[in-house]
């Protein structure tokens, strides 16, 4: 058996399928640092190159799991279910998500990421709230889960490591877009969080970060391939993201965007992806015998204002100031709010995701490079939808900002993202497909 970095890396560039030994090898190599960093970037790339079959997909999951701890959830008595986001612009789902399955009778131990790029992360936009506290220890994550039946926190020391390191390597090397390691990424680090089922939100589309929609459904179905392997149901839907998700973009405007989700006033499309995750949540957890009836669970939880009082419930435990949930305008505004106003009128045919999510990264609401700050207050409101009417002189959307500069460049890309025309755009179907364990 060959299990030095060279012959590993050897096998696999000739194109050669590696055993579980050998994988187990890698990412062990990646965790203790016995491989360097040239060694681990050269397998990366032999794999983006190479690829690899569904069985060697599931051992890379296995020992990235391995690689930490496995969140114990086994005080908690409710099913734990969780859903994660290939990331997308506007996409504030996991906020309101979350506490709405909460008082449906199922777990939600949440792991989320932070932004990187054109594309939002729920932790920068969770932090919005002066003092909300990402960073719990995995005890104290745990034993939130026990008591309120969610928490909302970002990646631990402890779980997955090996994906912590590997994907800063895959970053500087050009080996994210390879489904294999994508696979092993994602669901490394969420079946280390102890859940029982898993809701995919594959998104494809200009802002998404696979745009196409065949490469989307590839890499929804290898997901769910490695939900088979482990013997945990995993279920996929792929949605659209050729405009943003709700009206806002940027931490603070997302996160009130959310609270108006709670209490029954969420932007429809926001709302039809929300409702349509939380079916499957809830159906994979057991809690909701058909999709119909899910939904009804979830809508009850928002009319009750059961759903608010969760996500209340979890900014106070996790040191956040409530008051800012009760009064979303205490969250962070910026100095400088100034609308856009279209030039002629006609009908929106195209606001693109892409370009409205690069300029919100350039106010300063995600980050370009893994480490800038972000500004909670930035971003881009009252955005229009594709198909609406607009006259001349209407507000296409507002710029909040706090730099003159920021602001002038934030323009030049709206301008641009936001295109009139003399008829209505038609906007790509939101859920193009949910893919089941059994849709193969
Ligand atoms: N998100 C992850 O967590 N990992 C990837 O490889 C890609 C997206």
């Amino acid at each position: 058996m060959f299990l030095f970095p060279q012959q590993i890396i050897e096998r696999k560039r000739d194109g050669k399928a590696l055993s579980r030994d050998q994988i187990t090898a890698f990412v062990r190599g990646a965790t203790d640092g016995s491989w360097a960093d040239y060694q681990l970037s050269a397998l990366l790339m032999a794999i983006y190159w190479r690829g690899m079959t569904p069985l060697e997909t599931t051992w890379l999951t296995g020992a990235t799991i391995n690689s930490g701890v496995v969140a114990d959830l086994s005080a908690v008595r409710l099913p734990k279910v969780d859903k994660h986001s290939t990331g997308g612009v506007g996409d504030k789902i996991s906020l309101h998500l979350a506490p709405m399955v909460a008082v449906c009778g199922a777990a939600v131990p949440m792991i989320s990421g932070r932004s990187l790029g054109h594309t939002g992360g729920t932790l920068d936009k969770l932090e919005s709230i002066a003092g909300f506290n990402v960073n719990l220890p995995l005890a104290a994550f745990c034993a939130q889960v026990g008591r309120l039946g969610v928490a909302l926190i970002g990646q631990t020391a402890e779980l997955a490591p090996a994906d912590k390191k590997l994907y800063a390597l895959r970053d500087a090397t050009a080996t994210i877009e390879c489904i294999p390691l994508i696979c092993a990424s994602i669901m490394g680090k969420k079946l280390a969080e102890g859940i029982d089922a898993l809701v995919l939100d594959v998104k494809f589309g200009r802002g998404a970060f696979m745009p196409d929609k065949a490469r989307a459904r590839e890499l929804a179905e290898a997901l769910i391939e490695i939900g088979r392997a482990v013997h945990k149901p995993v279920r996929a839907m792929l949605t659209a993201m050729e405009q943003p998700l709700g009206r806002t973009v940027g931490n603070a405007l997302e996160m009130a965007e959310s609270i108006a989700c709670l209490r029954g006033e969420g932007p429809a499309d926001v709302m039809e992806v929300t409702f349509a995750l939380g079916e499957q949540m809830l159906l994979l957890a057991g809690v909701a015998p058909t999709a119909a009836e899910a939904r009804q669970k979830l809508a009850a939880g928002i009319a009750s204002g059961a759903a608010l009082a969760k996500f209340r419930e979890v900014v106070v435990a996790q040191g956040g100031d409530a008051r800012m949930v009760d009064d979303p305008s205490l969250l962070p505004r910026a100095r400088l709010q100034v609308p856009v106003a279209s030039e002629t009128g006609g009908y929106v045919r195209s606001v693109d995701a892409l370009l409205v999510g690069v300029a919100a990264m350039g106010l300063g609401a995600s980050r370009s490079q893994a480490g800038d700050r972000i500004d909670p207050a930035v971003g881009v409101s009252h955005l229009v939808k594709i198909g609406e009417k607009v006259a001349r002189g209407d507000t296409l959307c507002v710029i909040h900002a706090n730099n003159e500069a920021l602001l002038a460049e934030a323009e030049v890309f709206l301008e641009k993202a936001i295109v009139i025309g003399g008829t209505p755009g038609v906007a790509p179907k939101l859920i193009e497909e949910i893919i089941t364990e059994s849709s193969k």
